[in-house]
């Protein structure tokens, strides 16, 4: 392993670099002659579907609470997103034609594999992204389509991450019968990707002057954005052992502010919009009780005091914003950590992969 490190002092740093070129591998494999191409079976098997039931745990759950919002705003099919320990012993009521899909980085864990149990014995369809294949999360279903991130070995899951977000993104034009610019909008985003990565000094100055030193710290957002302040809060906390909340901006006056003392680091994300006006009145609110505000702005919704501006993403492509957004809290994370001087491939406590329930 020490080898295929080469000059990175660590996987993770080495992964957050790879995610553009992760998106380029998934467009190379997922499109043909411009149009998102999934095998046929699958698409028929989904399309007789009245709801689907995305099954994940971690951060793949997280990239499911953003391929929600594609399944339905782009192929009109409603969709449930649930956190596979929970789903396993206290399911909702399932639909008449249920189509189960499942997404894991590692295919082996214990809490996806359970639901996987009761789902077969239903002789519910089913349908498992997983990066690693020939696991067992992909060969005892129904289909299994691969994520192409290569092996992800730091414990923090992150080009993973975003290709379990752009597979999604890809499987379901694909259902809304393909979709002629994804192609190029994806490849545009690849671009974009880069250049938040070639940022990482300027995030790396961040994380020193916001979070190295901090006991706590709060990531807020909207819509979209908050799916990705969830993932945004693990990442930080579990290799930084900082004490990180993520969660709807809105929520903030419900209880949150109340933990808000001087100083305290507040994180807004900003992609979206319909709600960029809000979330950033909400970080006014945190300032005015003497939080130390960092904005994380796509270029479009930015102001030029903004932390950290992400290139535009304007019109359809706005749904794309938390694929920008997880590169900068990444790497807010890794150097964070890296600052504390802990072994961020390994933080206490954590595996890889959970085969215990
Ligand atoms: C562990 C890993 C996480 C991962 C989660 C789900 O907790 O540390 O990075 O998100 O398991 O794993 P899976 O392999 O199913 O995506």
């Amino acid at each position: 392993q020490a080898a295929e490190k080469g000059a990175y002092p660590f996987f993770m740093l080495k992964e957050i670099d790879e995610q553009a070129t992760v998106a380029r591998h998934l467009i190379k494999h997922y499109f043909v002659d411009g149009i998102p191409h999934i095998d046929a079976a699958i698409l028929k098997s989904i399309k007789q579907a009245d709801r689907l039931y995305i099954i994940a745990a971690g951060t793949s759950y997280h990239a499911g609470l953003i391929g929600r919002r594609f399944f339905e705003k782009w192929a009109g099919i409603p969709t449930e997103v649930h956190i596979a320990s929970e789903f396993a012993y206290d399911h909702p009521l399932i639909s008449k034609n249920p189509f189960f899909i499942f997404i894991s980085q590692s295919g082996e864990t214990a809490d996806s594999i359970q639901v996987l149990e009761f789902v077969k014995k239903a002789h519910y369809a089913s349908l498992t992204l997983a990066n690693v294949m020939n696991s067992t999360l992909t060969r005892d279903v129904d289909f299994a389509l691969p994520l192409l991130a290569g092996p992800e070995i730091a414990v923090a899951s992150t080009k993973a991450y975003t290709a379990q977000i752009i597979t999604q993104i890809i499987l379901a034009a694909a259902l809304a019968g393909g979709h002629t610019d994804l192609q190029g909008q994806l490849s545009r985003l690849a671009v974009d990707m880069q250049a938040v990565i070639d940022g990482k000094d300027h995030i790396k100055a961040l994380a020193d002057d916001y979070l190295v030193n901090a006991d706590r710290a709060f990531y807020i957002g909207r819509g979209a954005d908050a799916d990705v302040t969830l993932e945004a809060a693990l990442k930080l906390k579990e290799i930084s052992y900082t004490l990180v909340e993520g969660f709807a901006a809105g929520e903030l006056k419900h209880g949150t502010i109340s933990l808000i003392e001087h100083g305290t680091p507040v994180i807004g994300l900003i992609s979206q919009s319909k709600t960029a006006g809000l979330t950033r009145s909400n970080l006014e609110e945190t300032i005015a009780r003497g939080a130390k505000t960092m904005t994380i702005a796509t270029k479009n919704l930015a102001s030029a005091n903004d932390e950290i501006i992400l290139p535009e993403l304007t019109g359809e492509m706005e749904m794309f914003g938390p694929i920008l957004e997880a590169i900068p809290i990444q790497l807010l994370a890794y150097y964070t950590s890296l600052g504390r001087k802990l072994d961020v491939d390994h933080p206490r406590n954590l595996a890889k992969s959970v085969t215990v329930q």
